[in-house]
């Protein structure tokens, strides 16, 4: 067969397409490997009777084997959906059942963006993707800023980034830009088994008993930007997400 000029049927051709492949194949497998033994692993079968842990967005992706693996642990799990009222009863729940945490799942992707106080929903962006981008940085700030605000209640607050996952997030890439995506996920990304690892970490190791106002990957600290560990943007940003969602003087303030 001749393609493109080129003859197929040349064994000299065939044997380059197939050293080729191989080697693909092989780079493929290298990287899955790499990407298998840094994944950090929460291994401690610590248990959680007794305990309840409340998980948004438990449906699907990283939340749903979160609920899974702390479920496996003996957790009384709540798959929160979303509304105001399953909010409020979350949060008067954690202050109660104190020493309790928050575990806020951001990405390293904020390190892509910045918060404008001016503009903090920036959709006139040429890319689409950088509302994402903004919205883990204010994951960011609202962690260590909700950390501040409740110092001295023992419940702590702490944020992550789970690594690349293939989870239903990818769903709304546009074609064609899906098609080498698809590649790309199946070859390098973790599964959210792995994904979920540092939120188990967070919400159950003995090891972060205390620990507030950190961000974590791999099931180890990490730091972060300077522009993130901003106090003072942090605290506008929360005053201003306030104004956004109308907290009115007679809701319950942290
Ligand atoms: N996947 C990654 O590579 C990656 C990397 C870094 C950070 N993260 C973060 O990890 C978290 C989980 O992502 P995932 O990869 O597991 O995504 P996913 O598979 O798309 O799951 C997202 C979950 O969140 C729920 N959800 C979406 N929008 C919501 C809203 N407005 N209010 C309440 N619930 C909502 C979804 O519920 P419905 O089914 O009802 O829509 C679903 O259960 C996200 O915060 C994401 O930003 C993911």
């Amino acid at each position: 067969m001749i393609l493109f000029g080129v003859d197929f049927n040349c064994q000299v051709v065939q044997a380059v397409v197939a050293v080729l492949v191989v080697g693909f194949l092989t780079v493929i497998s290298l990287l899955k490997f790499y990407a298998y033994v840094t994944c950090g692993y929460f291994h401690d079968r610590v248990k959680m009777n007794g305990k309840t842990v409340i998980i948004t967005g438990a449906n699907g992706g990283i939340g749903k084997e979160t609920a899974r693996e702390i479920a496996k642990r003996g957790a009384r799990v709540i798959m929160a959906c979303r509304n105001t009222d399953s909010g409020n009863k979350a949060r008067d729940l954690l202050k109660r059942s104190a020493p309790s945490r928050i575990v806020v799942v951001a990405s390293e992707l904020y390190r892509l963006a910045s918060v404008n106080l001016n503009n903090i929903s920036p959709t006139n962006s040429w890319c689409t993707a950088y509302l994402y981008y903004v919205s883990k940085y204010a994951n960011i700030y609202f962690t260590l800023e909700l950390a501040r605000r409740l110092e001295g209640t023992r419940v702590t607050a702490n944020c992550l980034h789970p690594g690349m996952i293939d989870s239903g997030i990818w769903r709304n890439v546009p074609f064609p830009l899906n098609w080498p995506l698809k590649l790309i996920i199946k070859g390098f990304f973790k599964t959210p088994v792995q994904g979920c690892q540092t939120s188990v970490f967070l919400a159950c190791s003995e090891e972060v008993e205390g620990v507030t106002g950190k961000y974590y990957m791999d099931c180890a600290e990490k730091g972060l930007s300077s522009g993130a560990k901003d106090e003072s943007k942090a605290k506008k940003l929360w005053e201003l997400s306030e104004k956004y969602v109308h907290l009115r003087t007679t809701d319950p303030k942290i």
